[in-house]
């Protein structure tokens, strides 16, 4: 099929190249020129593992193209929107103005189908309910035979290759009218023609379902993340270890083990900005009453970041002023460069305001990070960053990180004091050598 995908970001740029791969005529369209010239150069512009190789493949075929030029999608069949649904300024509501521009842009450049089957617009971007049912009616006043499908995009960063390649479901939202219902779904069916035969799981709803689909999921994983958290207060409070208590509940089916480590919380550019979102949104339908828990969850999640610096702080001796402080890990989850809203981050700055001498290290953002902050140490090794530190701490739990032996850093090291943001390293292991490890809503136990 002929597919074109508006915004090629995260979400877009892999879809894209995913699309191609599946054995689709594919043109990314995006208004960043920078980042258009590197794909189309068949370099991937972020860090998420597998893309490389699957977009340099595409684009040496000839598959998959990117552009800034908007008349090379007039041919397109489907036009997959997935451009970016950021929060607002000052606000908890989503900006959807690049939604309604990629919207535009269709409807200017789509040749006009006066027979067969009609174009169809593929909405990926997270959006607020109600918002699918208003592009379809602007759309409809084309006058160029466009229908519209909401398809949400549960990809996760890290994963996002497989994730497309691979999904655990596919959630079509289409039209109340069952003639149009029935042609996007069919157009849908032929483009997904190769997951659906290997038995990827169909929810075919109307649109404010899909819409609902993706906040839904979204808001339940932050909750997940929320209430370990919560529970890891608790165990901060009592001497408890939130690790095993996970560990313990999530042997029951019907809670599992997944989405339960708690730590400094969740960031990333989804799940904040997302509930945020959710909520505004029920607030604007008149049923507030219904999500007040998101602000409970999005307080937890913030209290985590707080209860990091004040660990910093009390194991620097009550103030990190003039303290080396090392930060291994600055991204909002490993296994990407992606630092929007990120915890590490967040917690980072706090700390250098408050007078640290930081350093950071990360697998994968360092670049990005100094041409942001310059001014800010980031060191391009472990050993490095480590060197002479006061208070090192793990923000991130990248795989390099989960290793590192508290001997040889131990070594490098001006104090052996260890904030373990992820609770990901061993508090005996550390203990045994010497350190004082500190983790979150855990320490150091016989058991
Ligand atoms: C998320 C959703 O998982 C994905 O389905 C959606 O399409 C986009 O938003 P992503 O933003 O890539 O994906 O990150 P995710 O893996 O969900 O992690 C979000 C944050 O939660 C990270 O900061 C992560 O470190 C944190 N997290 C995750 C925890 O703190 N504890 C956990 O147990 C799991």
């Amino acid at each position: 099929m002929r597919i074109s995908v508006i915004g090629c970001g995260y979400l877009g740029a892999v879809h894209a190249a995913c699309m191609a791969e599946l054995g689709h005529d594919v043109v990314g369209l995006d208004v960043d020129e920078a980042r258009i010239e590197s794909l189309a150069a068949g370099r991937a512009p972020f860090h998420e593992p597998g893309f490389p190789e699957l977009l340099a493949r595409n684009v040496e075929s000839g598959r998959l193209r990117f552009t800034t030029d908007p008349s090379l999608i007039a041919d397109s069949e489907i036009h997959f929107i997935g451009v970016g649904t950021p929060q607002l300024d000052g606000a908890l509501a989503a900006d959807l103005r690049y939604v309604d521009a990629a919207i535009e842009t269709v409807m200017d450049h789509a040749a006009p189908r006066t027979e067969g089957r009609p174009v169809l617009v593929a909405g990926k971007s997270t959006v607020p309910v109600g918002t699918a049912q208003r592009l379809a009616d602007r759309l409809a006043g084309s006058g160029k035979n466009i229908i519209l499908a909401w398809n949400p995009e549960f990809l996760r960063e890290g994963y996002a290759v497989q994730d497309t390649l691979h999904p655990d479901r596919l959630v079509y939202g289409l039209p109340e009218d069952r003639g149009q219902g029935d042609v996007a779904k069919a157009i849908l069916d032929e483009c997904y023609a190769t997951p659906l035969a290997d038995g990827t799981p169909l929810v075919v709803a109307n649109y404010p379902t899909a819409e609902l689909v993706k906040v839904a999921a979204n808001s339940f994983l932050a909750t997940k993340i929320s209430f370990i958290n919560a529970m890891a207060e608790l165990c901060e409070a009592t001497g408890g270890d939130v690790s095993r208590l996970a560990e313990a509940i999530g042997h029951d089916d019907r809670i599992g083990k997944k989405f339960l480590q708690a730590g400094i919380g969740f960031g990333g550019g989804c799940l904040p900005k997302d509930i945020r979102a959710f909520m505004a949104r029920a607030e604007e339908l008149g049923v507030d009453e219904a999500l007040t828990f998101l602000r409970e969850v999005d307080a937890i999640n913030l209290r985590r970041r707080h209860h990091a610096v004040e660990l910093a702080e009390e194991a620097a001796g009550g103030s990190v002023a003039g303290a080396r402080v090392a930060v291994l890990g600055i991204t909002f989850k490993p296994d990407t460069d992606d630092l929007r809203d990120s915890p590490a981050l967040d917690i980072a700055m706090r700390l250098r305001d408050r007078g640290a001498r930081l350093v950071v290290a990360d697998p994968a953002a360092g670049d990005e990070l100094r041409r942001r902050h310059p001014g800010l140490d980031v060191a391009d090794s472990v050993e490095d960053a480590v060197r002479e530190a006061d208070v090192v701490m793990v923000l991130t739990p990248w795989r390099d990180y989960l290793d590192l032996d508290p001997e040889a850093l131990g070594d490098l090291v001006a104090t052996r004091t260890i904030i373990d943001g992820r609770n990901v390293l061993d508090p005996r292991r550390w203990h045994d050598a010497g350190w004082n490890y500190h983790g979150m809503g855990r320490g150091v136990s016989a058991w």
